[in-house]
């Protein structure tokens, strides 16, 4: 197993068998989760995919980046809502930029929803900047679609380290 251990939480590549305890955490963390095919697609397509697990509460969150040829594209954070507020999305962001300089890549992008003030907050936090908006890229209740914010993180400005 491809394993990082820290005290208290563990990050280990996510595979098939944790899709199960994945998708429970997707489910319960969006209004539009993605499905099992969504992972199952980023698993074949060989994205970097890692589950955290705690020993208290086993696996409490995940993400999955795509990697380009100097930068990741950040698809989906997500922290089991019991176990939300501890610093597991940090310490994933942490994991991230260490994978990014692993592979010298120069920045890193994602997409939020302009609703989620939550995780806006954990990225301006961290260190992304806005840099654009993509015009009714989500879905939304009542056949209406949403903004996303794109947020970049310059990797010679990051100051964070790894947790
Ligand atoms: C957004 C999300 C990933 C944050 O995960 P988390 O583990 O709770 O975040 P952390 O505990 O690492 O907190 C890091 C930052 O998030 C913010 N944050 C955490 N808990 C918060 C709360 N209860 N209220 C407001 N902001 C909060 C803070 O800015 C915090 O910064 P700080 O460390 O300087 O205090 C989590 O809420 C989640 O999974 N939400 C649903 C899925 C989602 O929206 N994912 C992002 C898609 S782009």
């Amino acid at each position: 197993m491809n394993a990082v251990v820290r005290p208290h939480r563990l990050l280990h590549t996510l595979g098939e068998a944790d899709l199960d305890a994945v998708l429970a955490i997707e489910q319960l963390a969006y209004e539009f989760p993605w499905t099992r095919g969504n992972f199952l697609d980023s698993l074949h397509a060989g994205y970097l995919m890692q589950v955290l697990l705690t020993p208290a509460h086993g696996r409490v969150g995940y993400f999955i980046a795509l990697a380009g040829v100097d930068e990741l594209h950040l698809l989906n954070l997500s922290v089991a809502p019991p176990c939300q507020g501890q610093g597991h999305a940090r310490y994933m962001l942490d994991a991230l930029c260490e994978l990014a300089r692993q592979r010298c890549a120069a920045q890193l992008w994602l997409e939020v929803r302009i609703s989620n003030t939550r995780a806006r907050e954990l990225y301006e936090r961290y260190g992304f900047c806005n840099v654009g908006v993509r015009r009714a890229y989500y879905p939304a209740h009542g056949c209406q679609r949403e903004d996303a914010v794109v947020m970049s993180l310059q990797m010679a400005k990051a100051t964070h380290g790894p947790g």
